[in-house]
């Protein structure tokens, strides 16, 4: 982040964006052509995935398991669509046939929006099966991998996702600011259809596009250094291969979520379909949440997440993700919470 910037119109600053495509298709496991960074957190992929596709009047399915759900059936109302809310407990999954029955009720709808992490409860929902029953409706599967892009598998085309955007800062190792998002032709079809423009001319993807593929004509001034950083970030997730990362993503969650419960913990969330890189924990009786989180921040240089909606107050969430991910955080970690709490 400290190389000097280029004009966002460099040759040289023109081919690192050329190489950050390829190594966007690399991680979200595509060959969508349109595979880029946009200038914002990871809720300017979320906005910019939504309203792309949305007009007013739309029906969106919207797969609900927790915060982040929620936001999304916000965002598509934001736009003047319809959110057709299918919700399940903090902590579950939405099954494939809630979707299906969501579509048989609402056949007009025009996507189905779903997270893949939900960061808010520690559970991964799976996609695959979902994607399918989408596609055999025609309809266009939009998946939230902002917490999972980096640390765990998310095959965009195999789980026939048409939209997937993720962010710098938690699995793919980067930087907080910069967004990244993969559209297939399907997609970017619907947008073509749009009886109006998109409401935001910012978050354009069809103008983005002709930035990043075509014209290479001026729509915004690329943050150049949070590039660099992401560029840089996906190029160590090549070097270190998705294989080997996803399974030390794998190995230090299960690692972690063992020593909790050696420690008298009880884990949240559908055992069967818990996040590797994000782990939400009850926080014991008797125990202050405030307090512990202080004590491992100011005595142990250790930042752990409190809990969101439901869980406020009653959970911790524990990240371990991109570089902070490793054995040695985990054991440091848990022999400071057994300090803390004198297990
Ligand atoms: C699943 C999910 N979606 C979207 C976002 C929004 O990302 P950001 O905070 O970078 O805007 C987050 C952030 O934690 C998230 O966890």
């Amino acid at each position: 982040m400290a190389s000097p910037i280029l004009g966002y119109l460099d040759p040289d600053y023109l081919a690192i964006m050329d190489h950050t495509m390829v190594l966007l298709r690399h991680l979200f496991q595509t060959d969508n052509e349109l595979s880029i960074a946009l200038p914002g957190t990871g809720m300017c992929g979320m906005e910019a995935a939504v309203c792309n596709i949305v007009e007013p009047g739309d029906e969106v399915v919207v797969g609900i398991h927790g915060f982040f759900g929620q936001r999304l059936a916000e965002i598509v109302e934001r736009h003047g669509g319809t959110a057709v809310r299918v919700e399940v407990d903090f902590g579950q999954v939405v099954s494939t046939d809630q979707i299906a029955t969501a579509l048989d009720t609402h056949p007009n709808a025009k996507m189905v929006a779903i997270v893949h992490g939900e960061t808010s409860s520690g559970v991964a929902q799976p996609l695959k099966d979902i994607g399918k029953v989408v596609r055999e409706r025609n309809k266009i599967f939009l998946v939230d991998a902002v917490c999972s892009l980096g640390g765990a598998h998310v095959p965009v085309d195999e789980s026939l996702i048409d939209i997937c955007y993720g962010a710098g800062q938690k699995c793919i190792g980067g930087p907080a600011g910069i967004a990244c998002i993969t559209l297939n032709d399907r997609a970017l079809g619907v947008i073509d259809a749009r009886s109006r423009p998109v409401d935001t001319w910012y978050l354009d993807l069809t103008l983005i596009g002709k930035y990043w593929l075509s014209d290479r004509a001026y729509h915004h001034t690329s943050p150049g250094s949070l590039l660099y950083a992401l560029h840089e970030a996906l190029r160590l997730i090549q070097e270190e291969g998705l294989e080997e990362r996803f399974a030390r993503h794998q190995k230090c969650g299960d690692l972690l979520k063992a020593g909790l419960t050696d420690l008298g913990l009880e884990l949240f969330g559908d055992p069967a379909n818990r996040l590797p890189m994000l782990t939400c924990v009850m926080i014991p009786d008797g125990v202050d949440d405030a307090t512990t989180r202080g004590r491992l921040l100011r005595d142990f240089g250790i930042e752990i997440a409190g809990g969101f909606g439901p869980l406020k107050g009653k959970a911790w969430r524990i990240g371990l993700m991109g570089y902070s991910c490793s054995e040695r955080n985990v054991h440091y970690l848990l022999a400071a919470l057994r300090e803390i709490l004198g297990n």
